[in-house]
């Protein structure tokens, strides 16, 4: 979704600028642009399309040392150059990027209008630089004008804002991250640690309420009221780095073919073979905790969602006590209980997608234990739960999830495991999952060496007007997974059902040669998964289906696709791959842009 960069210090602002764009690129967004202060004037330039579309009509030489840049997903307003930000005051005086919502735009509209201020965009953003503005006009301060303009707020807010008069940036956050990289005689603002990587490890995270005063020689840390703080250095732990692209074609490629390696990572040192354990010290799990908890929640969105169930069967499966998951954009509506004693686990990629966010301030706010189980470290829910687990998948560029899901599945796993020694999984039991976990990557690697038919598979997809995708036990959350991928890479619609369900409805959507994905692996449902293939086929389906190599059902779909065999609990790791490549390769066939999908956005920071 929206990204903003910032930067103030002795090298010319525009190529920092542009470069911190291009390494927001991948969060997903429509239209960007950038305002550039040089010692006289500030000079924006913005435009609908990619920041390369941003670069060809920048002017060859754009003088300045200071700047504030944003890549713009519309919520408010259309795709037009005029709502792209920054945004400036009817005056000149302000310049402002902004990420987030502002619920009560309307109102504060109306009263600029009675002051005879016409805000010129249809965005919600602009009301700010003109009330800010205003502030200023009447004798403010800049962070006092700040500081009125948010305490007159209602929604979301990640503000890096510019004056025309003044050597200094001030950021603001409410619900919107917000990071400044600190470094040599420069700052550097952005709202994803990613782009700080290459320019600082010393950051600090702005939390909600936060306002900074950033200046080349250092930050002031201050509240809306007025309380002033010292800012909290954090040096990031480890190189976020950026994901080059290399020799791969897209991201998503890249992405789905190091799930090997990036698995790799999330097992090491977190399993205890010789006591058939997990042993993820970041969770800080006392004995006791695990012992007396009643049950277990999950939440997540979207692939973190499908990740989180299969996470939740596994709980049920070795530690035999209650886990249910939770679509976090539902959890806080429903006013839910939350019980002391039991775990929450909130899972996300980014670490940033704002249901998932409020979901763990609910569960906070009513005094449950809440853990992360987060791919991008120091993000705000990794932060905001300050126990956990990183999944470790290194950058996932790719709007579509891949191995952020398995490393989700894989970290789940290894808890499953944990939590299963101390009741009711035996050590053997333990050692065996575990041996079966460190092979995964391996495996991964064999699949990769021969995919199988996936072209045969996209020819009976690319022309669907619909798919059904049907799986039992933990290849149903395998299939919504795979329907997902493709629904938002292709843009076909696709119904994803435990296969038992499907008779009490999908059915009635087949016809000669509708296709149907079928995961069947070999574990104690596979029997049943058959029936309903079968009974799809007498319907004249068309059935791809996922299966292990070295099984008696090879001859039952008019695709199959083997995938190395692999214990019972583990299969989601390896039957989720075709899934991966039939979605990829079907939407480079119909010419889809496979890294950033339609209307789609990486980190989802608005609920
Ligand atoms: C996955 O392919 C999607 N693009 C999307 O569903 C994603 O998984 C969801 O938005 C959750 O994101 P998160 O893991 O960063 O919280």
């Amino acid at each position: 979704m929206c990204g903003i960069f910032g930067y103030i210090g002795p090298q010319q602002a525009l190529p920092l600028l542009v470069e911190g764009l291009r390494r927001l690129e991948y969060r997903g967004y429509d239209s960007t642009g950038v305002a550039i202060h040089d010692e006289n004037a500030i000079h924006v330039h913005k435009t609908v399309g990619k920041v390369s579309d941003l670069q060809r009509i920048l002017p060859e030489r754009v003088e300045g040392n200071m700047g504030i840049a944003h890549t713009r997903w519309a919520t408010h307003g259309g795709v037009t150059q005029v709502n792209t930000h920054p945004h400036q005051a009817h005056d000149g005086s302000v310049h402002l990027v902004h990420n987030g919502i502002i619920e009560n735009f309307r109102s504060l509209r109306k009263r600029l209008e009675q002051q005879g201020i016409e805000c010129v965009s249809e965005t919600d953003s602009e009301v700010l630089v003109q009330m800010m503005a205003l502030e200023l006009a009447n004798g403010a301060e800049p962070l006092e004008a700040v500081q009125r303009t948010v305490q007159r707020l209602r929604g979301t807010w990640g503000l890096c804002i510019m004056f025309r008069d003044e050597d200094l940036l001030i950021c603001a956050r409410n619900g919107s991250p917000l990071i400044i990289g600190q470094g040599v005689d420069e700052m550097f603002v952005s709202s994803d640690p990613h782009p700080l990587t290459t320019h600082t490890q010393r950051v600090v995270y702005l939390e909600d309420g936060d306002l900074a005063v950033v200046r080349r020689s250092g930050i002031t840390m201050h509240s809306a009221q007025g309380v002033s703080s010292t800012p909290n250095v954090t040096v990031l732990e480890e190189e976020w780095g950026e994901s080059d692209l290399g020799d791969a074609p897209h991201y998503m490629y890249k992405e789905i073919y190091e799930q090997p390696d990036a698995l790799r990572q999330c097992i090491a040192g977190r399993v205890d073979r010789e006591m058939g354990s997990g042993r993820l010290g970041g969770m800080r799990l006392a004995h006791d905790t695990l012992v007396q908890a009643p049950h277990v929640r999950l939440l997540g969105c979207g692939t973190a969602y499908y990740a989180a169930e299969i996470g939740q069967m596994l709980i049920e499966k070795m530690a035999r006590i209650p886990a249910v998951t939770h679509i976090s954009s539902e959890f806080r509506n429903n006013d839910p209980v939350i019980n002391p004693k039991a775990l929450y686990l909130a899972v996300s990629q980014s670490g940033e997608t704002a249901d998932t966010i409020s979901a763990v301030k609910e569960i906070k706010l009513k005094g449950g234990q809440i853990f992360g189980v987060v791919n991008v470290v120091g993000s705000t829910i990794a932060r905001l739960c300050e126990k956990g687990v990183y999944i470790h998948s290194g950058p996932e560029q790719s709007v579509a999830s891949t191995k952020a899901f398995t490393n989700m599945v894989a970290a789940l796993t290894i808890f499953a495991t944990q939590l299963g020694r101390t009741r009711h999984l035996s050590k053997d039991q333990g050692r065996e999952l575990i041996e079966h976990l460190q092979q995964a990557p391996h495996l991964m690697e064999r699949y990769f060496d021969d995919v199988g038919p996936i072209t045969e598979a996209v020819d009976l997809l690319a022309d669907a007007s619909s798919v059904l995708y049907l799986g039992r036990g933990l290849s149903a959350s395998v299939a919504k997974e795979g329907a997902l991928k493709l629904m938002e890479l292709a843009y076909i619609p696709c119904l994803a059902y435990p296969a038992g369900e499907m008779k009490h409805g999908p059915i009635a959507l087949l016809e000669e040669g509708s296709p149907v994905v079928v995961i069947a692996p070999n574990d104690h449902l596979k029997a049943k998964t058959l029936s309903a293939l079968h009974e799809c086929k007498a319907r004249g389906a068309k059935i791809i289906l996922i299966h292990e190599a070295g099984d008696d059902i090879a001859s039952e779909g008019d695709v199959c696709i083997p995938v190395p065999a692999i214990h019972p609990w583990l299969t989601p790791l390896l039957t989720v791959l075709p899934l991966q490549l039939m979605a990829y390769h079907t939407a480079l066939r119909l010419g889809r842009d496979v890294d950033r999908p339609r209307n789609l956005a990486k980190s989802v920071t608005v609920e």
